[in-house]
């Protein structure tokens, strides 16, 4: 991410401030979700190992089956731009409920970040979890890559 704050202090930025523009970059991919259907827009936004900050909206189709949920679009677009090593991601929606990833999202991310941080926020509270917490015990074929 870039870096931002008192030029005087050198260094990374500080994890707060990395998540909170993490999830300011969440909010702005969120503008660009496609949900004409269910009106529920989502965004995403990934850290990667290199700093960069990848994001992602919910797409969706009139077959509704096709829809891409914002997490999958984020983590699938990081895996095509080589991006790896990823640190945390931060996912937003409006609404009374947190948008807390759905199963088919959990299952992916877990396989690819069984590490990652996951931090989700409405407009009135953010919580702060990790993938062991929400999939253990994932599906797992034998022959994956470790
Ligand atoms: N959605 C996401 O983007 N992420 C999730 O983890 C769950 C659901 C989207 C898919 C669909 O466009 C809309 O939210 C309603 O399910």
């Amino acid at each position: 991410m870039t870096r931002t704050g008192n030029p005087s202090q050198p260094g990374p930025p500080a994890p707060d401030d990395a998540m909170a523009q993490l999830l300011a970059a969440a909010w702005q991919a969120r503008e660009r979700a496609y949900a004409p259907y269910s009106g529920y827009a989502v965004g995403a936004a990934l850290l990667t190992g290199d700093g960069q900050v990848v994001t992602g909206c919910n797409v969706e189709n009139a077959s509704y089956g096709l829809t891409c949920c914002a997490e999958r679009v984020a983590a699938f677009q990081a895996v095509a731009r080589g991006l790896g090593g990823w640190q945390a991601m931060a996912v937003v929606a409006q609404g009374e409920e947190l948008p807390y990833p759905c199963g088919a999202c959990r299952q992916v991310l877990a396989e690819l970040a069984p590490t990652l941080t996951i931090v989700v926020a409405n407009e009135k509270e953010r919580a702060v979890t990790t993938m062991d917490q929400l999939l253990p015990h994932r599906f797992r074929l034998e022959n994956e890559p470790s």
